[in-house]
């Protein structure tokens, strides 16, 4: 997608020295575009853990350029081992870091250790473009349900949570890729962005990426969904994912669940964009198999912006003394999920619909 009319994909390798690793650092947005170099594993380690990069996809991507930098400083059988742990190790519940490092080492133990960093870089490139291809065919699936609810005295009002756009991914993104198809294919459209306590991916990454594509969106506090959704102002929601069992349970950002409820409770389709990548087949409970990541309580505590003279600022919201909890994602249950959108197409969110578009699997 582009910012300010410039093509980008949200990692790249640097073009003049051709291995260094180039990511935005989405701590910054919306306030600077900060194009950071990262040159060793470990500073990709750091930038998965820190949430320079996130987004189920994007860690995933950003893993295996991690495993390549390791590679071109030593690629023997014991530090791809080491690598592997340490990415291995920075999230806990997007599945997309498993199978990116699975992948990587499926396609490096073999090898010996000379021809280990070009095929690690390889692999990751091949990662990132088909992680592209991937979205793009999210996308052409899931605007057909945009395209069916447009009308012509209204824009479909569409409602997402969190950000899984092309920030959170290679490009295009899962839950926006539709959206950004429709858009761009002349149909009126409007997207409800919860701001998505506590780190506000909502109100500081897709707001940023919607407004710099030109999609309509208004900001809302993360509790005003259901009140909208009774109102009869959403059409549909589209949200992506961390995780999804193989029978169709959904982890997604805290808050999701609540806005799978109330989309039931009215009648709201609740759509959730993923790709293939995303669904772990060896688990069938989200409740009880989906790792639920527990990140620091100061995320809680604490909130970031722009003071009205320019500066950034982090201030306490909470009394001192007061503790906060501060779990990560929740688990939508299938039975609440209308469908998924994948690079395959439309299924329902059930172990046998997932089996017969990924027969593969079966
Ligand atoms: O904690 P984050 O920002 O990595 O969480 C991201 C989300 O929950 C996204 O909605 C999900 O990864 C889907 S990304 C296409």
């Amino acid at each position: 997608m582009k910012i300010d009319g410039t093509p980008f994909r949200s990692i790249w390798v640097d073009e003049t020295d051709g291995w260094v690793v180039r990511i935005i650092d989405q701590t910054k947005l919306p306030w600077a575009v900060d194009l950071v170099r990262l040159t060793t594993m470990d500073e990709v380690a750091h930038a998965i853990k820190a949430m320079l990069v996130r987004g189920a996809p994007l860690i995933g991507a950003s893993a295996a350029y991690g495993v390549a930098l390791a590679m071109r400083a030593d690629p023997s059988d014991a530090n791809l081992s080491h690598a592997i742990t340490v990415l291995g190790a920075t999230r806990p519940t997007a599945i997309n870091l498993r199978w990116a490092l699975a992948r990587m080492e499926a396609a490096l133990r073999p090898l010996g250790g000379n021809a280990r960093a070009a095929a690690a870089y390889a692999q990751a490139a091949q990662i990132c473009d088909e992680d592209v291809a991937t979205n793009a065919a999210i996308g052409k699936h899931g605007m057909q349900l945009i395209a069916e609810r447009a009308r012509s005295n209204k824009p479909v009002n569409i409602l997402t949570h969190c950000n899984a756009g092309w920030l959170a991914t290679v490009d295009w993104g899962t839950a926006l890729a539709p959206i950004y198809m429709a858009h761009d294919a002349g149909i009126d459209v409007h997207v409800w962005v919860e701001e998505t306590r506590p780190r506000n991916q909502g109100a500081s990454l897709t707001a940023w990426e919607l407004g710099k594509h030109g999609v309509p969106h208004t900001v809302i506090a993360d509790n005003a969904g259901g009140h909208l959704m009774q109102r009869g102002d959403v059409d549909l929601v589209i949200v992506g994912t961390d995780r999804v069992t193989r029978t169709g349970d959904v982890a997604n950002k805290i808050g999701t669940y609540l806005k799978a409820l109330a989309a039931r409770d009215n009648g709201v389709p609740f759509w959730v964009a993923l790709p293939s990548s995303t669904i772990d087949w060896t688990i069938s409970d989200g409740l009880s198999d989906i790792p639920i990541e527990e990140r620091a309580q100061s995320e809680v505590t604490t909130i970031t912006g722009r003071a009205l003279d320019g500066a950034i600022a982090t201030i306490r919201i909470v009394p001192k003394d007061s503790p906060a909890a501060n779990p990560a994602f929740d688990v939508t249950p299938a039975r609440l999920v209308s469908g998924l959108i994948t690079e395959r197409g439309l299924c329902r969110a059930h172990a046998d619909a997932l089996h017969e578009i990924f027969k593969e699997t079966a």
